[in-house]
């Protein structure tokens, strides 16, 4: 792995590398990490390197490709025989984002619809369908942020958390692609973005990338979110997602549910941003999500230097599940649906 700096998109295929942003230097460092084999893939997924749902099954999809193209297999059924080891070996990575499995499996039946071709050419189909991945992503995120803005009016505030943003995507964002595109029409949308705790991706993402693109955003403490919703500052509230459960449930980054439950106490609408690869009909409830523990480092540690005392019990669970009863609409590319409808959203 080597690393070089320069602004850059979170994934991007190059050459014969995969090349990812590190977004654990961010705001501070621009570091490009070149990315060679599937195991260096599967520990930029799992440190954070490459995170937020949609970049990671992108990476994933790279990742596949990276970890077979100099296999040898003599026949199509031995090549997918490895592709399944190789697919199962990144699956775990992380476990909560249920892109990481989908990109995986679309890979997988690509491979299968490919029949008995010779082996280079189901390798070049494995790219092929990662970059498809990748490309259909930023149209998906565009037409999220044109249902989303059809539920928003210039002048409007809006909390966000965690980083559903061009970072964590192929372009735009989920949950932050409405505020793209309001500014690309001249509206004037006030952003408000939750530091997001522990790792703080709202504070060096989103209020970074947010900045950076010259939209109006607002950085606050995790525990400000229900001073500025009392204040009058939100009329709505958007944010992304890991995985949509059948019923509705929503699993997001942690803190998400508390900020879910302020918005219903003060009448504000709560909008999820989920892209179909986010929704996982095969799970029933929430409480079926498998939800990440972290290292407790992320707490003690979290902020460049000891916070806590040494040996001191943690617990620090990555995500939560905001129950349906708390969530106005989720919106996706295939349009707005109640909670409870979410299985109307996949054609
Ligand atoms: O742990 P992360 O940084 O991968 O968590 C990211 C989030 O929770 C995002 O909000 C998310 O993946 C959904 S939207 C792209």
């Amino acid at each position: 792995m080597t690393t070089s700096s320069e602004v850059f998109a979170p994934v991007k295929w190059e050459g014969d590398a995969l090349l990812l942003l590190d977004q654990t230097r961010l705001p501070v460092e621009t570091i490009v990490l070149t990315i060679e084999t599937a195991e260096e893939v599967w520990a930029a997924i799992r440190h954070l390197q490459v995170r937020g749902a949609p970049a990671i099954g992108m990476a994933a999809a790279y990742g596949l490709y990276l970890g077979i193209r100099q296999l040898e297999a003599a026949d199509a059924g031995a090549f997918r025989e490895l592709l399944h080891q190789r697919a199962d070996y990144l699956a775990t990575a992380r476990p909560t984002a249920v892109n990481l499995f989908w990109a995986l499996d679309r890979v997988k039946a690509r491979i299968d619809q490919e029949g008995e071709k010779p082996v280079d050419v189901l390798k070049a189909a494995v790219l092929d369908e990662a970059l498809a991945i990748q490309r259909e992503d930023a149209e998906v995120c565009r037409t999220i942020g044109e249902n989303l803005l059809t539920l928003l009016n210039d002048g409007m505030g809006i909390l966000t958390h965690c980083n559903p943003g061009a970072l964590a995507t192929a372009a735009y964002g989920t949950a932050t692609a409405p505020f793209y595109l309001a500014k690309e029409r001249g509206w004037n949308l006030k952003v408000y973005a939750d530091e997001t705790r522990p790792v703080l991706q709202g504070a060096r993402l989103t209020a970074y990338e947010l900045q950076q693109a010259g939209i109006d955003v607002t950085l606050i403490c995790d525990n400000m979110a229900a001073m500025v919703m009392a204040q009058g500052k939100v009329q709505a509230v958007i944010v992304g997602t890991d995985r949509v459960a059948a019923n509705g449930d929503v699993a997001n980054k942690i803190g998400t549910y508390g900020v879910a439950v302020l918005a219903k106490a003060h009448g504000i609408p709560f909008y999820v941003a989920a892209p179909l690869s986010s929704i996982d009909l095969e799970t029933a409830t929430g409480a079926e999500i498998p939800i990440e523990e972290r290292p407790a480092e992320e707490i003690t540690h979290g902020l460049g230097k000891q916070v806590a005392p040494d040996g001191i019990q943690v617990y620090n669970p990555a995500f939560d599940v905001t129950p349906a009863a708390y969530i106005t609409a989720i919106v996706t590319e295939t349009g707005i649906f109640k909670p409870e409808e979410i299985g109307k959203a996949k054609p």
